[in-house]
């Protein structure tokens, strides 16, 4: 019997997520079918029971679900409690189970696929939306020497800073902030590149060891990319092999298997990011 699972944003016809998890299944011989469900606006809550309603297994949820998804969920797991959002769901007799797998899909991007260890290092995180505060934990957990958590709107950053404080050595600062200080890593987790846009980030915070990684892809580099190489980063990566391991983190909750994604993220091609 085939398992029905689906991905359900608005929009969401541009999802590569249909993609890769024909991908996981064909990979590890699991009988599934996996679709692209548009919600309306105002009727996600109905469109997950009209799915579960066909015998639908799960789905994973996108732009602008997430905070809705983690509302409806009977039971969720510590971090997508942390993160206020869930962008993977489980179905069954008990209700429904609900999951993030970005923070655990950008770290394992990071650590195993890019080999860059978090461990004793300065790390920037631009952002402090819905992205930001769903990466913030797992970062923590890697023991970075500082996480700076810097935004646009200085109090949102401040209260990320407030919220995560016992898990670790986090700051907060508005962009102004940054100049003299060098990052060993630096995330963009705001949603500017989606205008073709770039947070003021100053001169100088990049050096020729530095990690630029932005949670966005796209045709090309990304503003921020393009940015961080014109200012020496000697290593740059998009959000293709994010998107990949956060499917493989919830493919993994669904079916238990793990499937591999080294050949995926490069079917899918990292857009000249070097990797
Ligand atoms: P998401 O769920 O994608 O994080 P969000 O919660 O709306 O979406 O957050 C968007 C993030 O991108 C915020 O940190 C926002 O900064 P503000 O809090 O100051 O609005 C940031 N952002 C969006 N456009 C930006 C731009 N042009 N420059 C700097 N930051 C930007």
């Amino acid at each position: 019997m085939t398992d029905f699972y689906a991905v359900i944003g608005n929009p969401v016809a541009h999802s590569k997520s249909p993609l890769i998890h024909a991908e996981f299944a064909r990979q590890t011989g699991q009988d599934i079918h996996y679709e692209a469900i548009l919600a309306p606006m105002d009727a996600f809550a109905a469109t997950i029971a009209g799915f579960r309603a066909r015998g639908g297994k799960g789905v994973n949820v996108t732009v602008p679900f997430k905070l809705e998804a983690c509302r409806i969920s009977t039971r969720l797991t510590e971090r997508a409690e942390a993160a206020e959002a869930a962008n993977t769901l489980a179905f069954d007799a008990r209700g429904i189970f609900g999951d993030n797998t970005d923070g655990a899909g950008l770290l394992r991007d990071i650590v195993a696929n890019l080999k860059f260890s978090l461990t004793g290092k300065q790390v920037l995180l631009m952002g402090a939306g819905g992205a930001a505060r769903g990466v913030v934990l797992p970062l923590l957990e890697h023991n970075p020497c500082l996480l700076t958590v810097a935004n646009r709107t200085r109090q949102k950053a401040d209260a990320l800073q407030q919220r995560f404080s016992r898990y670790g050595n986090i700051v907060s600062a508005g962009y102004d902030d940054l100049g003299g200080t060098k990052f060993d890593l630096v995330i963009n987790a705001t949603s500017a590149s989606l205008d073709g846009k770039l947070p003021a980030l100053p001169s100088g915070i990049f050096s020729s060891a530095s990690l630029a990684y932005d949670m966005m892809y796209g045709n090309g580099h990304t503003p921020f990319l393009q940015f961080a190489k014109q200012q020496g980063a000697g290593r740059l990566a998009d959000g293709i092999g994010m998107l990949v391991e956060q499917a493989a983190e919830s493919f993994f909750l669904w079916r238990g298997l793990r499937p591999r994604t080294e050949s995926v993220i490069e079917m899918l091609g990292s857009h000249g990011a070097i990797r």
